[in-house]
């Protein structure tokens, strides 16, 4: 069996390491298609380097632009790479514009599309997001869906008879890694000279939170005015907005940093009082982690971490210094996202239905 994985942005990584390992462990023939929308080397190479997985087979460099100038572009790109390639299933991760082009491009070339972590929805249509999952979803042959809520999902929208539940992958690398960080120091508290579990850490990079001077303005004002030191992970989005609009990303409580590699990350937080943020992936991670959580989005697509009292929704800078100075949560051992073994799954589904 010949797999294409397309990836391009950093949380497309974290997942491929995983499904790597499996195909590699299966002995399938994985190839890896790498768009370019991601190319600092703290976005990209670092999680190939530190996480194992193979070097990427194609390289497109399609780099940034606007979503219709970007996804056009993996578009052009991609035909020409699976029609030469011809495998027996194309895998897209996600929810980014590189997953909804690669989707698109295969299933006209009439390719098999599996799409990973499907059926997760925000029902915020002004996210670019949920149109690239929607769009993918209703693309794609076979839909491995991390949990039971993204299977209901995709019921209601009449996509059951493609649907696997198969876990979460990043349940799988996150396991992994956290206990090879087990007892090693955090790189964030050696550096700002804390005491370990005094410091939060916060990411703060989608378009609603970003692009908005005013919107930014008052997420900075209230992170600096927090009670202890907030690292501010920034990615490149957010430093080039702050310049453009005269936001100070180091004031008060917060400090910006460079973003990290995955395993320093993961120490970061787990030797942190909590995470603030608005991405997807490390509202997860601290749940997993058990670490408090508090996303400044008016909307989660991981409901679990919600309902389990592990993260609080925060979008005003009162409700953002509320929740994150809230009562500890309450002990759980539930597991929805699955049991660390999704990316064995995703393989033994592909070789089922190929
Ligand atoms: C993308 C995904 C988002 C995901 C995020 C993870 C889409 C629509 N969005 O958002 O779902 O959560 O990745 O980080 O696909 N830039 C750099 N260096 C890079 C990449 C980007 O400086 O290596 C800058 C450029 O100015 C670029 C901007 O960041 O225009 C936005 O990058 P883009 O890939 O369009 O979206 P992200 O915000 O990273």
């Amino acid at each position: 069996m010949r797999v294409v994985s397309v990836v391009g942005a950093r949380p497309q990584f974290v997942k491929l390491a995983p499904i790597d390992s499996a195909m590699r462990a299966a002995g399938v023939e994985h190839v890896i298609v790498h768009t370019g929308q991601h190319y600092d080397p703290m976005l990209s190479d670092v999680f190939f380097t530190e996480l194992g997985i193979s070097q990427p087979d194609v390289h497109l460099g399609v780099g940034s632009g606007t979503h219709g100038v970007q996804t056009g572009a993996m578009l052009a790109a991609l035909d020409g790479v699976f029609a030469a390639q011809r495998p027996d299933w194309v895998l897209v991760y996600g929810d980014t514009n590189s997953t909804v082009a690669a989707a698109l491009s295969a299933v006209k070339l009439h390719l098999p599309v599996a799409h990973l972590e499907a059926g997760l929805r925000s029902f915020n249509r002004r996210m670019p997001e949920e149109h690239n999952r929607v769009l993918t979803d209703h693309a794609a042959d076979l839909l491995l869906a991390p949990t039971r809520v993204a299977v209901e999902h995709l019921a209601t929208e009449g996509l059951s008879g493609r649907t696997v539940l198969v876990g979460d992958v990043m349940t799988d690398v996150l396991h992994r890694v956290r206990d090879e960080v087990a007892g090693r120091p955090s790189p964030l508290v050696a550096e700002l000279g804390v005491p370990a579990g005094e410091h939060y850490v916060a990411t703060i990079h989608r378009a609603e939170n970003t692009d908005d001077p005013d919107r930014l303005a008052e997420i900075a004002d209230a992170l600096a005015a927090l009670d202890r030191p907030v690292v501010l992970l920034a990615h490149p989005r957010v430093v080039a907005k702050a310049a453009d609009h005269g936001i100070r990303l180091t004031q008060g409580s917060l400090h910006a940093h460079a973003p990290l590699a995955y395993a320093d990350l993961i120490a970061s937080v787990l030797q942190s009082a909590g995470v603030v943020t608005d991405s997807g992936g490390l509202q997860k991670e601290a749940f997993l982690l058990r670490v408090p959580c508090t996303t400044v989005r008016t909307e989660t697509e991981w409901v679990e971490t919600v309902e389990l009292g592990w993260n609080v929704l925060a979008r005003t800078g009162a409700e953002i210094a509320a929740a994150v100075t809230r009562p500890a949560p309450t002990p759980t051992d539930a597991t929805p996202y699955g049991d660390g073994h999704a990316a064995e799954r995703v393989v033994e589904v592909l070789r089922a239905r190929g």
